[in-house]
């Protein structure tokens, strides 16, 4: 019976050529640092997942903000577990991600022909970055108050271009509403979609070339 019902699903989606590209591929014999790409893209869906979650009950009004998250803390049923989860797994990703990078760099995985592998992992690390950064503002507790205030003002002692980048991330000159409404915003839109678009260009390649070998003393 399940036979038959994935034959017909088959015959429709052709998902057996699917998993045969996506998944069955010859992998050359590697270790367990080859699977931080994996872990990156398992805990970025987590932190979608979770994230999801927490914007059911998040108000983000600089009145609203820090009062939405106590409420999702004590009085939403696994809130606190959602607000952990995303909390602890930003972390993680940061981590990981760090790591992962540092590996394909260790074993030479950016040469030729996985440049633009390369490229679209380093766009993905600094928006990885980003979204630590412009989800500290979210809570909008005294360490998120002062943080972003650091963070921006650092922003700003760029030279040429650095009064812009601060008034930018602020939208004014001071840490308010605006700046708030514009961190959610980067943090829950923007940033997301570049991350996902990035990590599909990313998988296509790391399908398409497959996954480069241990390099050998005499390579
Ligand atoms: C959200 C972030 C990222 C995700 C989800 C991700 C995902 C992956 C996955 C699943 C693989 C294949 C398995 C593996 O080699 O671990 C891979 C390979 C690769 N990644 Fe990433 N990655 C991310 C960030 C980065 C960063 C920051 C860099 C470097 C700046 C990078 C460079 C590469 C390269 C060069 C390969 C090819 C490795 C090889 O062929 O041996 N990635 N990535």
């Amino acid at each position: 019976m399940t036979e038959k019902v994935l034959n017909w699903l088959d015959e429709r989606l052709g998902i057996v050529k699917i998993y045969e590209v996506v998944l069955n591929r010859k992998v050359p014999k590697v270790n367990w640092w080859f699977t931080l790409g994996s872990a990156s893209l398992f805990l970025f869906a987590i932190q979608g997942l979770t994230g999801i979650f927490l914007t059911v009950y998040y108000v983000p009004t600089p009145e609203n903000a820090y009062n939405s998250i106590q409420f999702i803390m004590n009085g939403v049923a696994f809130g606190w577990l959602m607000r952990g989860i995303h909390h602890w797994g930003a972390t993680l990703m940061v981590l990981v991600v760090f790591i992962h990078m540092l590996r394909t760099y260790y074993y030479a995985a950016y040469k030729y022909p996985r440049e633009l592998t390369w490229i679209t992992g380093v766009v993905l690390l600094l928006t990885t970055l980003g979204m630590g950064f412009t989800g500290y503002l979210l809570p909008m507790n005294q360490r998120s108050y002062w943080a972003t205030t650091v963070g921006t003002d650092l922003a700003g002692t760029v030279p040429v271009i650095g009064s812009f980048i601060f008034r930018v991330l602020r939208g004014g000159t001071d840490l308010s509403a605006v700046t708030l409404a514009r961190f959610f915003s980067v943090h829950i839109w923007f940033l997301p979609a570049v991350i996902a678009l990035m990590i599909g260009i990313h998988m296509y390649l790391v399908i398409r070339l497959g996954i480069s070998s241990i390099p050998k003393k005499d390579d």
